[in-house]
C-alpha cells in the first residue's frame, strides 16, 4: 500500500523573545503566575511586517533542505493557520509562489490549534489516493496579531511561530512496521464556539477581531479530548501506549499535558515539551515540538511517533506515524 513517508522537517521562529517579565510590565501578571498556571517562560513574536507567509517560507525551505528534496517536486502544500495573510487568497499560494512552485495545489486548513493535525491527515489522504507524492505540510501563525493585549488572561499564552514537514509517497506493507503515517484521527464538536473563538471576522463584524477564551473551561475539554485523540490512534493502530516511542503534543500548557500524561499513564521522559520556550503557538506548536526532538536527536528513523492537538472548535486528533 501507499506511504506517506517522513523525509524531513523544518522549524521558523522570530527573532523576538518576549519574557514573561516583560509581560508584567504591560499587563498585572507576573513570572511566578504564568510559569506556575502554564509553564511558559517566553515566547516569539513576530517582527511589524513579518507575516505568517514570511515564518511559513522559512520553515518550508528548512523542512525541504533537511529532507533533500527540490521545491520543483512538492505538488501538494496544506498550510495549517487561524493567522492568514490575508482573508484570500491562501497563504499556501504565497508560500507556492515564493517556492516557485507551479504544480500542484496549496490550499489553507482552519483548524485552530488542531490545524497541523488536520494537515498531515488531508495530506496522508491525499497521497494515499494517488493525488499528491511530495507534500509540505505546514503549520504557521502570527498569533500575536489577534490577542487582546490588556487581557492579561490570553496574551500571556500564545506566541508565534512555524513548523513543516516533507512527505512523500513510499510502498509500505500495510503494518505498523512500515514507515510513514499509519494512523490519523479528528473531530470536531462545533457546540462549544463561545469557550474559545476570535470576536471578528469577515462576514460577522468585517473585522479582525480578537481571541476570547475561558480559559478554565478549555483546560477541562482538552485534558478529556487529548485522552481521547491519543487513545483512539493508539486502539485503532493495535498498539499500547507504551509502545509509543515519542508522544509530540500540541504546546498548549505544561499542566495539560502532565495531567493527559496522569492519565494516561504515559511515561513523561517520553513527551516533548516545548511550551516554556515558544508558549502556543497554535498550529505551529506541534511542528515545533517535532523539528526540536529531531534536531537534538531524541526521535531517531524508526521511532513511533504520536502526535496530538485539541484547540478551537473544538477540534481535536492525532496522528501517528513512523518516523
Ligand atoms: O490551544 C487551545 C487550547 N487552549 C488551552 O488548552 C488553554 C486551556 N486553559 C489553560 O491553560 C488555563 O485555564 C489558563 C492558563 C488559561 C488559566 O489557568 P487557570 O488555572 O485555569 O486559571 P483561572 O482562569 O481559573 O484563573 C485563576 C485566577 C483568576 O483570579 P481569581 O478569579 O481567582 O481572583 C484570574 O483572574 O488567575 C487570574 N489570572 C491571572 N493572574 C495573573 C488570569 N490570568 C492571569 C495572569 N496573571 N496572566
Amino acid at each position: 500500500m501507499i506511504r506517506s513517508i517522513p523525509v524531513g522537517a523544518g522549524a521558523y521562529l522570530p527573532e523576538k523573545i518576549l519574557t514573561n517579565h516583560e509581560l508584567a510590565k504591560m499587563v498585572d501578571t507576573s513570572d511566578e503566575w504564568i510559569v506556575e498556571r502554564t509553564g511558559i517562560r517566553q515566547r516569539r513574536i513576530a517582527a511589524a511586517g513579518q507575516k505568517t507567509s514570511d515564518l511559513a517560507i522559512g520553515a518550508a525551505e528548512r523542512a525541504l533542505k533537511h529532507a533533500g528534496v527540490d521545491a520543483s517536486e512538492v505538488d501538494l502544500i496544506i498550510l495549517a493557520t487561524a493567522t492568514p495573510d490575508r482573508t484570500f487568497p491562501a497563504t499556501a499560494a504565497r508560500v507556492q509562489a515564493h517556492l516557485g512552485i507551479k504544480k500542484g495545489a496549496a490550499f489553507d486548513i482552519q483548524a485552530v490549534c488542531s490545524g497541523f493535525i488536520y494537515a498531515l491527515a488531508t495530506a496522508d489522504n491525499f497521497i494515499k489516493a494517488g493525488q499528491a507524492t511530495t507534500a509540505l505540510v505546514i503549520g504557521a501563525e502570527t498569533f500575536s496579531r489577534i490577542l487582546d493585549w490588556e487581557d492579561r488572561s490570553t496574551c500571556v499564552l500564545f506566541g508565534d511561530g512555524a513548523g513543516a514537514l516533507v512527505l512523500q509517497a513510499g510502498e509500505g506493507e500495510g503494518t505498523t512496521a512500515d514507515q510513514g503515517v499509519l494512523q490519523s484521527y479528528l473531530r470536531c464538536d462545533g457546540s462549544h464556539e463561545d469557550l474559545l473563538y476570535v470576536d471578528g471576522g469577515p462576514s460577522s463584524t468585517g473585522t479582525v477581531g480578537h481571541l476570547r477564551m475561558l480559559g478554565r473551561e478549555v483546560f477541562r475539554h482538552a485534558v478529556t479530548n487529548i485522552a481521547d485523540a491519543i487513545q483512539t490512534s493508539v486502539d485503532r493502530a493495535g498498539i499500547k501506549v507504551s509502545d509509543v516511542d515519542w508522544f509530540v503534543p500540541h504546546q498548549a500548557n505544561r499542566r495539560i499535558l502532565d495531567a493527559t500524561a496522569r492519565r494516561l499513564h504515559l511515561d513523561p521522559e517520553k513527551v516533548v515539551i516545548t511550551v516554556e520556550k515558544h508558549g502556543n503557538t497554535s498550529a505551529a506548536s506541534v511542528p515545533l515540538a517535532l523539528v526540536e526532538a529531531l534536531e537534538d536527536g531524541r526521535i531517531k528513523r524508526g521511532d513511533l511517533v504520536l502526535m496530538e492537538a485539541m484547540g478551537g472548535g473544538f477540534t481535536w486528533g492525532s496522528a501517528l506515524l513512523r518516523w
